[in-house]
């Protein structure tokens, strides 16, 4: 059952970001689904680390374009994304101890971040990676 809807509204533009926001949003939709059924305790650890590992690895992409193109707002976007894998780190550390803790309101929170982010920082870093790229050509082989 899918709870959580892709909007396409959310797309920046930039294709390869946009692709990992949507599995973002699946990843966390398996979870949401997952803490309500009965074998819960064996899906949610696999599905709770599944996000987590991939919210690193989509940071780590989005840097890595905006190094790549000399973006100014970097270390402002790094912050924010050392911000929330911290709260993410907490979250999987509380998860050690109290399994209840993946509760609705807590992916209710990732979630809305999510939405926020890439509708903030993201749309306004998306549109710049998209103008660098269009002045910036790969060199020919
Ligand atoms: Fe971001």
């Amino acid at each position: 059952m899918t709870l959580l809807m892709w909007n396409p509204d959310w797309e920046t533009g930039f294709p390869l970001i946009d692709t990992q926001h949507q599995e973002l949003f699946r990843r966390v939709d398996a979870l949401m689904s997952a803490i309500h059924m009965d074998d819960a305790r064996q899906t949610v650890p696999g599905l709770l680390n599944f996000l987590a590992d991939y919210v690193v690895e989509h940071f780590q992409a989005e840097e890595a374009e905006m190094v790549a193109s000399q973006y100014p707002g970097l270390d402002q976007h790094r912050q924010i994304h050392a911000d929330m894998t911290a709260k993410v780190g907490a979250m999987l550390k509380q998860f050690e101890t109290d399994p209840t803790c993946i509760t609705d309101e807590v992916l209710e929170f990732i979630t809305e971040w999510l939405v926020l982010h890439i509708n903030g920082v993201d749309r306004q870093m998306a549109h710049y990676l998209i103008r660098w790229a269009a002045t910036h050509p790969p060199a020919q082989a």
